[in-house]
């Protein structure tokens, strides 16, 4: 019988999603047991290291909830095959990446680990179990994961019934940076499932667990496909938002407003609301681009072109804002930043966490490069091995599916010889032509400034693509400072 209630729960993928949760359920949950899985031995060895700095994924108070749960009733494994048989309820929890081959490249999710977790449960799995999506998917993928498991294979030996699944959608809402923050405190938890018995005990189980700290209000239960719908649209409209703000940056450029003036003018309205119009050089991350990308395919796979076109223009008007800012420094630079330094203060893609995914700044980055600018690069938690990794992946991904003419491949050796990354902010600073902030990170504002200026060429130019800096205070001191949608 599909459990009603568990005490056994297992999640296959300990990233920045399956960790962060998992470890906040094992927090909240003492009654539950929770194993996280990976087939990334070094990022289990890492979430089980002693020394909680060299957790794998940075976000703050993460390392008080994983010290207190950890070997309490919390357990990161790379054994997948024990986890999956010893759980009442398996969360999905891996990485579903824009496809980079095949039939949909370039726009569908990439479904294919989340398949391969389905084939793994629908073979190991002995007794009935609820399976959760937790990554984010296609509406109809809990059709696909059914049937991959009740196709489970014929077990010739055993005279024990083929266990039964209930499939849940359980979509995760957390950024990142404020993870634990959101896990603790959710707006809402959204869980979809069947209208069958079976379904309907599926989601009493998962409302249990979250009952532990969630106000039942806050648990929102709806029909399975409402809900993989719920989280594309929420990313969507998100994303829509900033990339809105950013459409008109560009106007306030040339007409003299100000685009945080306008943003705090209309945010007031209690119907449009302050969040989320934040002006900046682009949004980034793992999701907002791969989600639109997913409904835009799916809308086009339902012959819904209009719609699709719509939302993509939310994607294309990110790209233009990326390209706007690094365009905006090499014409002020004179036309050319060829041998020139420009510093990056950030490189990750929004403050307090060490994600690059899709980060605004590999793309500005890369634009210089192609200009032959000289990069330094400081971010407080980035590493030198992910900012070459970065750059490298956009040359590879690029040569897949670009047609410009104007871009061409960079070796990793020129690469190389074009970046520096430093460790010590001043350092990346000293000497520069140009700073171009590309990450919201508290520190850079309490830096010396008036130092930074005399360490730098003249005219030291700021080129603020987060708007953080305090303009006044750095004119004063001589620099040319120039923001995202400051006329
Ligand atoms: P991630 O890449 O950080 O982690 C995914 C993990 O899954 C990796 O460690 C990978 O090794 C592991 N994995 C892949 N296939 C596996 C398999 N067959 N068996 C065991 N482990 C396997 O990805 P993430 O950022 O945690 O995102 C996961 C999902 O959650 C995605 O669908 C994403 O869209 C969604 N999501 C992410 C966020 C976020 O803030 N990052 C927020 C909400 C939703
Ligand atoms: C986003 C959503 O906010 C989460 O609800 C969702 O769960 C998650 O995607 C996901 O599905 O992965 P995340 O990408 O971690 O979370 O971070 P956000 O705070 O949404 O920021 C995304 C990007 O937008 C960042 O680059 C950020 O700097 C940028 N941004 C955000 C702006 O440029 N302006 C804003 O006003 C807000």
């Amino acid at each position: 019988m599909i459990p009603s209630k568990v005490t056994n729960i297992a999640c296959i993928g300990a990233g920045y999603v399956g960790g962060p949760t998992m470890a906040v359920i094992a927090q909240k949950c003492p009654h539950i047991k929770v194993t996280v899985v990976d087939i990334n031995e070094q990022r289990i060895a890492d979430w089980n290291d002693t020394d909680l700095d060299k957790l794998p994924v940075y976000e703050p108070g993460l390392d008080q909830v994983v010290a207190e749960a950890r070997d309490r009733n919390l357990f990161f494994s790379t054994d997948v095959e024990n986890a999956i048989r010893e759980a009442q309820m398996i969360f999905i929890s891996v990485n579903t990446p824009t496809k980079t081959y095949g039939v949909g490249k370039g726009m569908a999710a990439d479904l294919k680990y989340v398949e391969l977790c389905a084939r793994q449960i629908a073979e190991v799995a002995t007794e009935d179990k609820i399976v959760v999506e937790k990554s984010t998917l296609p509406v109809r993928t809990a059709q696909s994961i059914r049937t991959i498991l009740d196709a489970s294979p014929a077990r010739p030996l055993s005279s024990s019934p083929a266990p039964r699944f209930s499939v849940l959608s359980n979509p995760e809402f957390l950024a990142e940076g404020t993870a634990v923050k959101d896990l603790h405190n959710p707006d809402r938890v959204l869980i979809g499932g069947d209208e069958d018995e079976d379904g309907q005990r599926a989601m009493n189980a998962l409302v249990e667990v979250y009952a532990n700290w969630v106000p039942r209000e806050r648990i929102l239960t709806t029909r399975i496909w409402s809900s993989e719908l719920s989280k594309l649209t929420a990313n969507a409209f998100l994303a829509q938002r900033i990339s809105s703000i950013n459409a008109l940056s560009a106007l306030c450029e040339q007409t003299g407003a100000d685009v945080d003036e306008v943003a705090h003018a209309i945010g007031t309205d209690s119907r449009i609301g302050p969040k989320f119009l934040k002006s900046s050089v682009g949004f980034g991350g793992s999701c907002f681009q791969k989600d639109i990308l997913n409904l835009v395919y799916l809308c086009r796979h339902f012959n819904l072109p209009e719609v699709a076109d719509y939302w993509e223009q939310v994607v294309k008007l990110n790209d233009y804002q990326k390209h706007r800012f690094a365009k905006q420094i090499i014409d002020t630079l004179f036309n050319t930043v060829s041998g020139k330094k420009i510093a990056f203060l950030g490189w990750a893609f929004k403050k307090d966490t060490n994600d690059t995914r899709e980060s605004a700044a590999i793309y500005v980055a890369d634009e210089l490069l192609q200009d032959r600018a000289e990069i330094h690069v400081y971010d407080p938690k980035v590493t030198e091995e992910r900012i070459f990794a970065d750059l490298e992946y956009l040359q590879q991904h690029r040569s897949n599916s670009c047609n410009s003419s104007e871009f061409v491949q960079l070796d990793p050796a020129l690469i190389r010889n074009l970046v520096t990354v430093h460790n010590d902010p001043y350092e990346a600073l000293k000497d520069s032509h140009a700073i171009a902030v590309l990450t919201e990170w508290d520190e850079f504002r309490a830096y010396d400034w008036q130092k930074i200026y005399d360490a730098m060429r003249k005219p030291a130019f700021v080129f603020d693509g987060r708007n953080i800096l305090n303009r006044e205070e750095l004119k004063r001191i001589g620099f040319e400072i120039k923001g995202i949608g400051k006329g």
